[in-house]
């Protein structure tokens, strides 16, 4: 008995015994199930629940590679679900401003609703006044993408696929992307994007959950403190476009390179708030190399709630909700009235086909174009 129990110890202690009667080793446990949510197209739409066993949880569909929900513990340990959206996928299909959603085949505007390439001209679907938004009438948002469920249930894991067609919303090229969630250990929400396309083309690929570190339906963002690191911004006109200039922050309420509530400088009396109605702009991060880079950080008091944003994306759109009216009903019935949500769409700045001295968004085929953010959570 005295030479098994040690031996006992050592199987135990690398996994490899597992008694009857005893709790399963927590890593073979499923951390991704899936339930029906509904058709569209005549496309089964699914719902994934991912779970990190360290409180989180995201809901992901594959419908839009919309993050339904995304719960996240408070500072007493209190779960709670941090994102807006809606209970069912009818509601998704009826209105919705891109809760949650990956955006794309552009994500954010391009002026005119046009661009040219290689010396062509190609015209999109204008869906923002004379503007493309977001990808245009059907966005990535908007169709339903195939899941590929190779990897094993117990990774919190969901790999999406979407072929967008040649010519779809305007767009030249069959653009092939992937768009890979995975829930950490480390509370993180990650987002893996690839793509390539047999053409030349135009790409910008974003994740537009609406935050509220308080629980989703639980007021407005205001008190919300944002640190943003950037040291300059793209002003826009008043239809959204950037103008082309990158101007410094210094000494504008666009200056959040310091730690600062949301809701401290919004209704100044400044054009750049004027034409965004509030915070509706891209920040030019502050980055060296390829890498992740930290983005924002944004904490809200009352919860002890905090998020960090991590990217390999040179821009960050910082969107204060400023749309929202109160006609959005979402989960559990609550009203998301104006700036109950905030967005951090990590992102190439917006209308770069149209502004050549912007990093490039063009992708060329034989090229793979990948990109990853991850959004981290902790508490304070
Ligand atoms: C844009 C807003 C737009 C919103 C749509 C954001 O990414 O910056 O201008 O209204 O998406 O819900």
């Amino acid at each position: 008995m005295t030479q098994i129990a040690p031996m006992l110890l050592s199987l135990l202690a690398t996994g490899s015994l597992i008694l009857a009667g005893c709790a399963q080793p927590s890593t073979n446990a499923p951390r991704r199930s899936r339930e029906l949510f509904g058709t569209v197209d005549g496309k089964q739409v699914f719902l994934y629940a991912l779970s990190n066993g360290k409180g989180m949880e995201a809901r992901i569909t594959n419908y839009g590679g919309i993050v339904v929900a995304l719960v996240v513990p408070d500072r007493a340990g209190k779960p709670g679900d941090i994102v807006l959206g809606y209970d069912s996928l009818s509601s998704y299909l009826k209105a919705t401003p891109y809760f949650g959603a990956i955006v794309g085949r552009y994500g954010n505007r391009i002026g005119k609703a046009r661009f040219t390439l290689d010396g062509k001209e190609y015209t999109l679907k204008a869906n923002d006044g004379a503007n493309t938004l977001h990808g245009g009438l059907k966005g990535f948002d908007k169709v339903v993408w195939e899941p590929d469920e190779s990897t094993p249930p117990s990774e919190p894991v969901l790999k999406l696929k979407y072929v967008s067609p040649d010519g779809e919303e305007g767009y030249p090229g069959t653009l092939t992307a992937t768009v890979t969630y995975t829930l950490t250990d480390s509370n993180e929400l990650r987002i893996d994007y690839s793509a390539t396309t047999d053409k030349p083309t135009v790409l910008n690929l974003t994740h537009h959950s609406y935050f509220n570190l308080a629980g989703a339906g639980s007021g407005d963002i205001l008190s919300h403190e944002l640190m943003l690191n950037a040291d300059r911004f793209t002003p826009i006109d008043s239809g959204l476009i950037p103008t082309g200039e990158l101007q410094s922050v210094e000494g504008t309420p666009m200056d959040f390179r310091t730690s600062t509530a949301i809701g401290a400088r919004i209704n100044a009396k400044d054009d750049q708030l004027r034409y965004g109605r509030g915070y509706d702009h891209n920040w030019v991060l502050n980055r060296t190399g390829n890498g992740l880079s930290l983005a924002a950080r944004v904490s809200e008091p009352a919860s002890g709630r905090a998020m960090e944003v991590w990217t390999t994306e040179p821009g960050i759109q910082f969107y204060s909700g400023n749309f929202l009216d109160g006609s959005n009903v979402g989960k559990g019935g609550k009203v998301y009235a104006y700036r109950t949500g905030l967005c951090l769409e990590t992102q190439h700045f917006p209308d770069s086909p149209n502004k050549p001295q912007f990093p490039s968004t063009v992708l060329k085929p034989g090229e793979k174009f990948t990109s990853t953010t991850v959004y981290k959570f902790m508490t304070r």
